[in-house]
C-alpha cells in the first residue's frame, strides 16, 4: 500500500515490564505494529503472552507496578508520550472506543443503557436528543438486540449477558471512533451469539471504515473479523501476516500449533488439539525462542539468544530460525 498519510497508530518495539518482588520482569517484549485507516488488525495468542497488556498501553491505562519500559506508541503521527495526560485522554475519547471482556466495567449500572448509547454518540452533539435517541435505537436494532424500543429503558442488570455485550459494542460503535480495541469482548458468550456478534462488528467496521485492533486467544474468532493476524507468545510476535496465508501456510511453528488446537469438528464432535506444554510463566522466558521448550522442531540455534524478525513476501514476517516453508503439507492435509 503506497499512502503518504501517517498510520492512524503505530506501535513501535514496545516494551513492558512488570515489577515483582524479585524485580522487573519482561511481558512485553519489543512488539511493533502499524495499522492504517481501515486496517482489521488481530493479536493472538495463548492467556498469559501480553495481549491486554499492548492494547492497555495504547490508551496509557497499564495497571499500577506495570511499565513501558521502551518503544513508542504514535497515534495520528503524534508520539502519545509527548501528550500531557489530558491531550492523550482527548484524542483517545475521539479517536478510540474500547471493548472489554466484561461489560459490566464499562456500562454503568445505575443508568438506563439507551442513555449510556446515546451518551456515546459524541460526534452528533449537534443533533437533538430525539434524533440521537432514534439513532441509538437504530444501533441497537443492527446489534441484533430484539425489542430496543423497549429495551432502551432497561438498567444493565435486567437484561441478559448477550443482550449486555451488544450493548456495549453499541456504545463503543455510537463514538464512531477511528480505531475500536478489542479484548476478548465475545469470550463470555454462547458461541452463536458470539457468531452473531463477529458478524455484526465485521460488518459495522466495513460500513463506517472503522479500524479494528481486536485481541482474542481464539485464532478462529480473530479470521472472522480481521483480515491480518500477529501471534503473540512470551510477549514476542511470532508471526504475521494476512489471515487467509496465516491459515493456509503459517511460518512459525507456535501458529502451527494454534491452527492445530482450533476446535474443529469431527464426527459432529467438537475437539480439541492441544499444543504440548504449558505457556512460560513470567520470570521463566528461555534466553532465545521462547516457545523452543514446546517446539518440536528446535534446534540448538533457537536457544542460544534472541530470535530475529524477518520480513518475508507479501506482507508476512516471522520470528523463526527455520520457519515452515511449502515443504510441510498444507494444514488440512495434515488433519
Ligand atoms: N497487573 C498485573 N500485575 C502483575 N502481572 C501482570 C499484571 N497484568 C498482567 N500481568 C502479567 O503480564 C503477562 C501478560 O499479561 P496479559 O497482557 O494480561 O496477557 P494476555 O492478555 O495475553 O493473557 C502475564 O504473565 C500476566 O500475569
Ligand atoms: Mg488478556
Amino acid at each position: 500500500m503506497t499512502t503518504h498519510k501517517a498510520p492512524l497508530l503505530e506501535i513501535d518495539a514496545l516494551t513492558i515490564d512488570v515489577m515483582t518482588a524479585h524485580g522487573p520482569r519482561r511481558a512485553v517484549d519489543g512488539v511493533s505494529l502499524v495499522l492504517h485507516g481501515g486496517d482489521t488488525l488481530g493479536i493472538v495468542g495463548e492467556s498469559g503472552s501480553g495481549k491486554s497488556l499492548t492494547l492497555r498501553a495504547i490508551m496509557g491505562l497499564l495497571p499500577k507496578g506495570v511499565i513501558q519500559t521502551s518503544g513508542r506508541i504514535v497515534l495520528r503521527g503524534v508520539d502519545v508520550a509527548t501528550m500531557t495526560r489530558r491531550q492523550r485522554r482527548a484524542v483517545c475519547g475521539k479517536d478510540i472506543a474500547m471493548v472489554f471482556q466484561d461489560p459490566m466495567s464499562s456500562l454503568n449500572p445505575v443508568m438506563r443503557v439507551g442513555p449510556q448509547i446515546v451518551d456515546g454518540l459524541t460526534a452528533r452533539r449537534h443533533l437533538s436528543y430525539r434524533d440521537r435517541r432514534t439513532r441509538a435505537i437504530e444501533l441497537m436494532s443492527r446489534m441484533g438486540i430484539p425489542d430496543p424500543d423497549r429495551r432502551f429503558h432497561a438498567f444493565p442488570h435486567q437484561l441478559s449477558g448477550g443482550i449486555r455485550q451488544r450493548v456495549m459494542i453499541a456504545s463503543a460503535m455510537a463514538c464512531e471512533a477511528a480505531l475500536m480495541l478489542c479484548d476478548e469482548p465475545t469470550t463470555a458468550l454462547d458461541v452463536t451469539i458470539q457468531d452473531q456478534i463477529l458478524r455484526l462488528l465485521a460488518e459495522l467496521c466495513e460500513q463506517s471504515g472503522t479500524s479494528l485492533l481486536y485481541v482474542t486467544h481464539d485464532l478462529a474468532v480473530a479470521s472472522q473479523v480481521c483480515a491480518s493476524i500477529n501471534v503473540m507468545y512470551g510477549g514476542q510476535l511470532m508471526e504475521s501476516g494476512p489471515v487467509a496465508d496465516v491459515f493456509r501456510s503459517p511460518l512459525h511453528p507456535y501458529t502451527l500449533g494454534l491452527l492445530g488446537a482450533m476446535p474443529r469438528v469431527e464426527h459432529g464432535k467438537r475437539r480439541l488439539v492441544p499444543i504440548g506444554g504449558a505457556a512460560p510463566a513470567l520470570g521463566e522466558l528461555p534466553a532465545g525462542c521462547p516457545f523452543a521448550p514446546r517446539c518440536i522442531l528446535a534446534e540448538e540455534a533457537c536457544e542460544r539468544g534472541r530470535i530475529d524478525w524477518r520480513d518475508m513476501t507479501d506482507g508476512r514476517g516471522v520470528r523463526c530460525v527455520r520457519p515452515l516453508t511449502d515443504a510441510i503439507a498444507p494444514v488440512e492435509d495434515q488433519r
